[in-house]
């Protein structure tokens, strides 16, 4: 059986419309905040019991479609020998971070196997334990989200770090965007032939950039990335793109898009060829139910019923979320779509 998330990824009719949420297997979850009292975030990423436990969380509570692999996208970072860490407070943090060309020419795919051995085995496990109409879905990030990390060491507001290096030093930029693109793309390929059903590739900042400075120096990486992946269907995410959204659609079978366009309005502009996932402000789950089911009705109006739509929120679901309201809005999507 093809699970429903896969069918509307493939634009065919399904019973109801399918839902997951991003970052559904995290802090907003009690059992998840139990297992971080006891663990360090990089040990529940590297441990293929715990993998397995994490990523089942959300679906042991509510009748999600999909079901994510638990891990992180920067972990591809270390596979290429750079120093992660994980404070308690302020977000990931590269301790070695790009400067130069000398810098980037160290890095190389030695811990790739070592990195992925747990993922792989993990995914293995899921596939088999959940049922066949649950997709399984594996994630890597896209080339410019993780030479952001690589470059800044950290989050940041308008990544201008990586941007000056993007122009004034196109090689240090154009090898570090390849190394990148290759080893998201092992790990692509092995989360592929380990089981999993759909790939979504996360461009979570790439929206800081411009439609030129897209086409031209990001696009012909994200060509690369999912280039002879044929067997599943790639979702395409980012975030703050809609002035340049025809790019993005460029390449992907489902476009993510945020909450700042209308959802029914960036399918038109994306075309119907593509499927589309999206875009519930994840903010709205903080609010009365009676607003979850004006803006969730809104969205489902906006698609009008068309074969292809896969429901989520427009970026990942926030740490205060009420565990309650996630469980009305996965139902609400099933009730309201014939479910
Ligand atoms: O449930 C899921 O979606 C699966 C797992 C997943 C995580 N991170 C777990 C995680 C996925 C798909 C990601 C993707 C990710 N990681 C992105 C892209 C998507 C997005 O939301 O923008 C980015 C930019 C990262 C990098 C990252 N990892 C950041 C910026 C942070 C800290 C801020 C935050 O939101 O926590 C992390 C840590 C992280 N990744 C946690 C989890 C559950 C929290 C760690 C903890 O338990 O303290």
């Amino acid at each position: 059986m093809v699970p429903y998330l896969v069918q509307a990824a493939r634009r065919k009719p399904t019973p109801y419309t399918p839902v997951w949420l991003m970052r559904q297997a995290g802090r907003y979850l009690k059992e998840y905040r139990e297992l971080r009292e006891r663990h360090s975030f990089l040990e529940l990423c590297k441990n293929k019991e715990l993998i397995v436990e994490i990523s089942l969380l959300p679906l042991k509570k509510f009748p999600l479609d999909g079901i994510i692999v638990f891990s992180d996208l920067l972990l591809s970072l270390e596979a290429l020998g750079l120093n992660l860490v994980y404070p308690e407070e302020g977000g990931p943090k590269v301790l070695n971070p790009i400067n130069s060309l000398e810098d980037v020419e160290k890095l190389s795919n030695f811990k790739v196997h070592e990195t992925l051995a747990p993922l792989s085995e993990a995914i293995k496990t899921l596939r088999k334990e959940i049922p066949p109409q649950v997709a399984l879905i594996g994630f890597v990030g896209a080339p410019f989200t993780l030479c952001c990390y690589a470059i800044e060491g950290r989050g940041s507001e308008g990544f201008l770090k990586t941007k000056r290096l993007m122009r004034e030093a196109e090689e240090v930029f154009d090898k570090l965007m390849g190394k990148l693109t290759r080893v998201s793309k092992l790990f692509l390929e092995e989360q592929v032939k380990a089981g999993c059903d759909v790939v979504q590739v996360f461009d979570t900042w790439v929206g800081v950039l411009g439609p030129l400075d897209y086409e031209r120096k990001i696009l012909p990486y994200m060509k690369k990335l999912v280039e002879g992946v044929e067997n599943v269907p790639i979702i395409h995410f980012s975030t703050s793109t809609c002035g340049f959204l025809e790019l993005i659609s460029e390449v992907g079978d489902v476009i993510g898009v945020d909450w700042r366009i209308e959802i029914g309005k960036a399918w038109e502009r994306i075309g119907y060829r593509k499927a589309i996932q999206g875009n519930l402000d994840p903010s709205v789950l903080l609010a009365p139910k009676e607003v979850i089911k004006e803006q969730v009705k809104s969205i489902l109006d906006s698609v009008s019923g068309r074969a292809g739509h896969i429901f989520n929120l427009g970026h990942g679901i926030l740490p205060n979320t009420p565990e309650e309201n996630v469980g009305f809005l996965v139902d609400l999507v099933h009730s309201l779509t014939g479910g």
